[in-house]
C-alpha cells in the first residue's frame, strides 16, 4: 500500500513539474527585450535586397503567430506566403504605390480571414459587430506577426493599399475568405523616421 501511495505521489509531482514547465517564461531571454521590440518595430519602406529569409524562418515566425488569441479560438486568419521570384513579382504588381517601398523584401505575406467564424454562434452573428470580429482577430494575428518578426531581427510593412481581387486570383483564395493586408518581410536598409503619437490623454480616459 505504502509503495502504491509513494508511486502516486511521484507521478503527481512529475505531472505538476511538467505543467509548470509548459507555462513558465524562460528565465534567460532568447531575444531582445519586449520593450525594445515595441520601440524598434517600425514600418519599413526600404529593404536590403542582398539579404534573404528562408522558408524555415518564415515557418518559425508563423508558428509563433499561432499563439495569438482569437474569438472562441476560431483562428480565422490565413497566410499566403510569396517567397518564389514568380509570386513575389505577382504580388508586387498588386500593391499599387507600395511596390517601390518593398522591392527588396524577400518575402511578401498576404493575410486573409475566413468569414462566419469569429463573432458567430451556430451560424448566427453574436452581436452587432458580426464579421468585424474576424477582421479584429486578423489584426491581432498580424500584430503578433510584426512583433515576432522584429524579435527575430526582421522588418515589416503592413499594406492596406492593395488589389484584393488580383491577390485572390494569384493565390486562388477561396470566396469565403476576406483578403486583408499584405505584409512585407525583410531587412531594413535605412533607419525609419519615428512617427509622432497623439498625446496619451487625448486617447485614454480614466473614470
Ligand atoms: C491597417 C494598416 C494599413 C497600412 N497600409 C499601409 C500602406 O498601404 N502603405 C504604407 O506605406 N504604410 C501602410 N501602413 C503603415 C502605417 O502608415 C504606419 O503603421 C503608421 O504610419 C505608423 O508608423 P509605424 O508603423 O512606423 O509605427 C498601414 C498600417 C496599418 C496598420
Amino acid at each position: 500500500m505504502k509503495k502504491i501511495l509513494f508511486f502516486c505521489a511521484v507521478v503527481m509531482l512529475l505531472g505538476l513539474t511538467a505543467c509548470n514547465k509548459q507555462q513558465s517564461v524562460p528565465e534567460t531571454p532568447q531575444g531582445p527585450a519586449f520593450d525594445e521590440v515595441l520601440m524598434t518595430r517600425r514600418s519599413i519602406r526600404s529593404y536590403d535586397a542582398t539579404k534573404t529569409i528562408s522558408k524555415e524562418e518564415v515557418r518559425q515566425l508563423l508558428a509563433a503567430v499561432q499563439e495569438a488569441p482569437s474569438w472562441a479560438n476560431q483562428q480565422p486568419t490565413k497566410y499566403y506566403v510569396a517567397i518564389s521570384d514568380e509570386k513575389l513579382e505577382a504580388v508586387q504588381n498588386a500593391i499599387y504605390g507600395n511596390k517601390d517601398r518593398v522591392e527588396g523584401a524577400p518575402v511578401l505575406i498576404v493575410s486573409t480571414y475566413e468569414r462566419g467564424k469569429s463573432g458567430f454562434f451556430r451560424g448566427q452573428p453574436t452581436n452587432e459587430i458580426g464579421d468585424g470580429w474576424g477582421a479584429y482577430d486578423n489584426g491581432l494575428s498580424n500584430c503578433y506577426l510584426v512583433l515576432k518578426a522584429r524579435a527575430m531581427g526582421f522588418d515589416t510593412l503592413i499594406m492596406g493599399m492593395r488589389d484584393g481581387d488580383a491577390l485572390r486570383s494569384i493565390f486562388n483564395i477561396p470566396a469565403e475568405e476576406t483578403v486583408m493586408a499584405v505584409i512585407s518581410l525583410g531587412y531594413r536598409d535605412q533607419e525609419p523616421n519615428q512617427p509622432e503619437h497623439r498625446p496619451l490623454d487625448e486617447v485614454v480616459k480614466f473614470f
